[in-house]
């Protein structure tokens, strides 16, 4: 196994590469604690295999760049202390099996937290969201849909990839739509070719999909068989 590059280091490189030098707001101690909230947050959110994640899909580093780069700019129009991410370009990976969608997922997150930006993220499987929402006992199932959907910065694992049904399909309905008319920044990934995705999750969750993300294939082997 390859030594992971050093986060600093990337991070420095990554900001050259991107022109991301910018001033994230005028208070230094401030960034610096978020920055540090934000390590914080990682370690406890990301899971072990993808600790030291780092986004190596140039489509993806873009979109976390680009990400950043709206967040400081929609900041700094609003006189706001430090950047927090508001509203933001959206994208949809796409490849197959064990390509690295939820790599790259995690490690755009650890990429945009670690900047010192006000940017809380979740990341969760489309399974795991549907679990969540199913209506059980003493849970209030729309505040739960309330927190995901809500979230500054979303990721939605695996699309598609759970048996669908009139519920499924409405609750991507809803998700989609929330974060389409929000315009907050979410990636989606999913196995499921163009194609199937739009037979899978409907005509109208395909068109706000469209609309909303840039699509993005990875394509390569299964890097689980590699090993
Ligand atoms: N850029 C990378 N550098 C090092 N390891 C990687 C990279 N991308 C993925 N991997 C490793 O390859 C394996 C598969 O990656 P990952 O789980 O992200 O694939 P996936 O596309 O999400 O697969 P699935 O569709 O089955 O969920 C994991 O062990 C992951 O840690
Ligand atoms: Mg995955």
């Amino acid at each position: 196994m390859t030594t992971p590059p050093s986060t600093d280091e990337w991070l420095t490189d990554f900001k050259a590469r991107h022109s991301l030098d910018m001033p994230l707001g005028a208070d230094e101690r401030l960034i610096s604690e978020r920055a540090q909230k934000a390590a914080e947050y990682a370690a406890e959110h990301v899971p072990a295999r993808f600790e030291h994640a780092l986004p190596t899909v140039p489509e993806v580093q873009a979109w976390a760049a680009e990400v950043i780069r709206s967040a400081v700019t929609q900041s700094q129009a609003r006189g706001q202390q430090i950047a927090t991410v508001q509203r933001g370009p959206s994208l949809l990976l796409l490849g197959p099996t064990g390509v690295g969608k939820t790599h790259e997922t995690y490690g755009a997150m650890r990429v945009i937290g670690l900047f010192g930006l006000h940017a809380r993220w979740l990341v969760i499987s489309a399974a795991d969201l549907y679990a969540r929402l199913r209506p059980r006992h003493q849970v209030d199932a729309e505040a739960e849909f309330a927190a995901v959907v809500n979230a500054p910065l979303l990721a939605v694992d695996d699309l598609a990839a759970a048996k669908n049904s009139e519920w499924v399909e409405e609750v991507n309905t809803r998700l989609v739509n929330r974060r389409y008319e929000a315009a907050r920044p979410t990636l989606f990934t999913s196995n499921a070719l163009p194609k199937q995705l739009r037979a899978e999750m409907g005509e109208r969750v395909a068109s706000r999909l469209v609309e909303m993300c840039q699509q993005v294939s990875i394509k390569g082997e299964d890097r689980r068989r590699a090993t």
